[in-house]
């Protein structure tokens, strides 16, 4: 018998569970740090964080991991690739300088600059003040404010008008939390269109474009309320067809690649574009150096064929040797369930009941996104805490099977989104008929989501 593949997958929430999730899948044997419940009943838990990295040295080290792949941006942006790699680990990601990509808005324009990649108009200040000296001397027209660096999603601003983005500056100067993120501002044309998520594996050379996603970043129902770091998403999206993925990989991944490894900062690791669909064509909003997150894990269930073979075909820079990946037909969907308070303060230790039951609807995967456990019970431990996913054979099935499972699951002051994919269904409906409208989902369509189980939906 041939012995497992150990692999580490780094990180806590609903992404690293469908990794680890899908890794278990491929045979491998998996250690999550640190993890969740859900990685826990599936995968061995270490008590280790992302930050900690002489700490997952010594692990990958002392447990003979044969390779490591790390999920959030942090760990990778503080250089976790280059100490792996220099203690001969094998690691799965980007190093520090590469993840500059999503670590500075202003590395990645000029990253986007060289490679002639489209993306919206954009000044850069190197201080509060002078942004809006700019803003005040020029035409009072929507614009896009954009602290430089990592801000946990919180450092854009999209505003209406001149005033909203003299607003924006007097927060990202007045809040603490934005001190390191500030000592470069850009000030941005804002784009009109839809908004897709399209990511794609590469070693550096070769890219392996995958199905296009659309997230749901605002809070509440309909894009109303605050930013999240993603409420929900679906795959494949019906605004991506087969010629526009080939002109989004052709125009916009592949350049960035090859822009990449002409200014000496080759990429190996998920490349994340968040895309803008304008009346001029797609044009870049922001790249990530990693998996989303809720999109990993409506990517994830899709695939048919081995992911750990394309992390390690990406790791030993051979992915032009691997057959390309399969995805199962038909749809996925996933809906985040919500701390009550998310995405401001919420309250963790919440007994969550249904997760079994969940588990038990046809097509439907249920992964933790924070949780934990206290004596044998599930609780609460974030804002987003579970991330209910569903194939189904078609998108309508598969958002009908996610929010079959979300009815299953009940902890006080749950909520989600009712209207994940609504807008693909809408799309998909009127095609025929030539007749979409993105801001006028009819209420026909923006279905029996059945989420009166929750509280709070919309608030
Ligand atoms: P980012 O972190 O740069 O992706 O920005 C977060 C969100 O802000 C994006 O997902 C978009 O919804 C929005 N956004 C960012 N840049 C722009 C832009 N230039 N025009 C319109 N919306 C934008
Ligand atoms: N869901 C958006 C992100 O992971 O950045």
């Amino acid at each position: 018998m041939t012995q497992s593949r150990r692999v580490l997958v780094i990180g806590s929430g609903g992404r690293e569970h469908a990794i680890a999730w899908k890794l278990v899948r491929d045979g491998a044997e998996v250690l999550v740090a640190p993890g969740n419940a859900g990685t826990a009943a599936i995968a061995e838990n270490v008590p280790l964080t992302g930050d900690d990295i002489p700490a997952l040295v010594a692990l990958a080290q002392s447990r003979a991991i044969d390779l490591t792949v790390v999920g959030p941006e942090a760990p990778l942006v503080a250089g976790i690739v280059d100490v792996f790699t220099a203690a001969g680990l094998r690691i799965f990601g980007p190093t520090a300088k590469a993840a500059q990509l999503e670590g500075s808005k202003l590395f990645c324009k000029q990253i986007l600059h060289r490679g002639d990649v489209p993306t919206a108009m954009f000044e850069e200040f190197r201080s509060i003040a002078r942004a809006r000296e700019y803003l005040l001397a020029r035409e009072d027209v929507p614009v896009v404010v954009k602290a430089d660096g990592l801000a946990a999603g919180k450092g854009v601003f999209v505003c209406k008008d001149r005033s909203a983005a003299v607003a924006a500056l007097d927060t990202l100067s007045s809040d603490p939390q934005f001190a390191t993120a500030t000592t470069g501002i850009l000030i941005e044309e804002r784009l009109d269109g839809i908004e897709v998520s399209v990511m794609a594996i590469t070693d550096g050379r070769t890219i392996i474009t995958l199905p296009p996603l659309q997230d749901h970043k605002a809070a509440y129902d309909g894009d109303e309320g605050p930013n999240t770091g993603g409420m929900g998403a679906y795959c494949p999206t019906p605004f991506v067809d087969s010629e526009l993925l080939t002109e989004i990989e052709s125009r916009i991944l592949v350049p960035t690649v090859h822009a990449l490894r002409r200014a000496k900062v080759p990429f190996q690791g998920v490349l994340y574009a968040g895309l803008m669909l304008t009346a001029q064509g797609p044009k870049v909003l922001e790249f990530n150096a990693r998996f989303g997150d809720p999109e990993c894990q409506s990517l994830l269930v899709r695939l048919e064929s081995s992911l750990l073979e394309l992390f390690d075909a990406a790791t030993d820079r051979r992915l032009d040797s691997v057959e390309p990946p399969v995805w199962c037909a038909g749809a996925s969907a996933t809906v985040v369930m919500a701390a009550e308070g998310y995405p401001g303060p919420i309250e963790k230790g919440r007994p969550i009941r249904g997760l079994l039951a969940a588990a038990g609807v046809a097509g439907v995967q249920v992964f933790h996104a924070a949780t934990r456990s206290v004596a044998g019970t599930v609780v609460s431990d974030g804002g987003r805490v579970l991330a209910v996913t569903a194939l189904g054979d078609s998108l309508a099935k598969a958002k009908l099977q996610a929010y079959a499972g979300v009815r299953e699951i009940r902890w006080q002051g749950a909520w989600c989104r009712k209207d994940i994919s609504d807008k693909a269904l809408a799309f998909e409906w009127a095609a025929a008929a030539d007749a979409f409208d993105p801001d006028g989902v009819p209420d026909s369509i923006a279905t029996d989501a059945g989420g009166d189980t929750m509280l709070g939906v919309g608030q």
